[in-house]
């Protein structure tokens, strides 16, 4: 069996699909209800987990594959697996994003970042040698300027429709998320037969 982890929502939905596509039979996970672990005909056990979690699953040696999107992998410290394939999918980027006013404003003090991802937006901020205050978020980040919390957001972009929405746009964006399939590097030795074929699999759909 090969063990899996999937991150719930979205990138469920891609994966399976693309699975599904190029005939494996996804049925049990389309049908599924409030099941968190399914194993389908074709040897794979699937779990389905929050993105974070995924991580930490793939870490401990539970789970040999991952699909988690690359924000994920950015914002976390754990980087010991292999990234194995861009599957096109869930394609959005990073980015900062404020009120128009926030790029000739002058600040007396510390600007105010407001993100669900304090790694991502501490490490650019770093990077341009600017000091602010990061402020963490868990969802909505566009609030943070919308109820004055925070100056600008460090978030996920993909349409841009939630930022136009709420008057806001990108100051400058960060970097390209895709969702990827990696690999727990013990699995890849014992298991690397079935995960090729997995990754041959999900190319030809690509
Ligand atoms: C993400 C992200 C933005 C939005 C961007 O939020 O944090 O809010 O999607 O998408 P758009 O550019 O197409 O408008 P998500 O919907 O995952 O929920 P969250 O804000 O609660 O994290």
């Amino acid at each position: 069996m090969l063990k899996i982890a999937i991150t719930k929502g979205r990138i469920e939905k891609q994966v399976c699909q693309l699975l599904a596509k190029n005939g494996f039979d996804m049925d049990p996970i389309f049908h599924k209800d409030r099941e968190l672990l399914i194993e389908t005909k074709d040897g794979l056990s699937m779990i389905f987990a929050k993105a974070n979690d995924v991580l930490t699953f793939l870490e401990h040696g539970i789970v040999d594959v991952g699909f988690v999107g690359k924000d994920t992998l950015i914002d976390s410290d754990f980087h010991d697996y292999y990234d194995m394939l861009d599957l096109d999918i869930g394609k959005c980027y990073f980015a900062v994003a404020a009120y128009p006013e926030y790029k000739t404003k002058e600040y007396k003090r510390r600007k105010r970042i407001a993100s669900k991802y304090t790694k991502v937006a501490k490490d650019y901020f770093s990077s341009k040698q600017e000091d602010v205050e990061i402020i963490k978020l868990e969802g909505s980040v566009e609030l943070g300027p919308v109820v004055g919390l925070s100056d600008a957001i460090v978030d996920i972009v993909e349409t841009g429709s939630t930022l136009k929405a709420n008057g806001l746009e990108v100051v400058e964006k960060i970097c390209d998320i895709s969702t990827r399939m990696i690999v727990n590097k013990v699995s890849l030795k014992f298991k690397k037969e079935e995960i090729f074929q997995l990754i041959d699999a999900l190319k030809e759909e690509k």
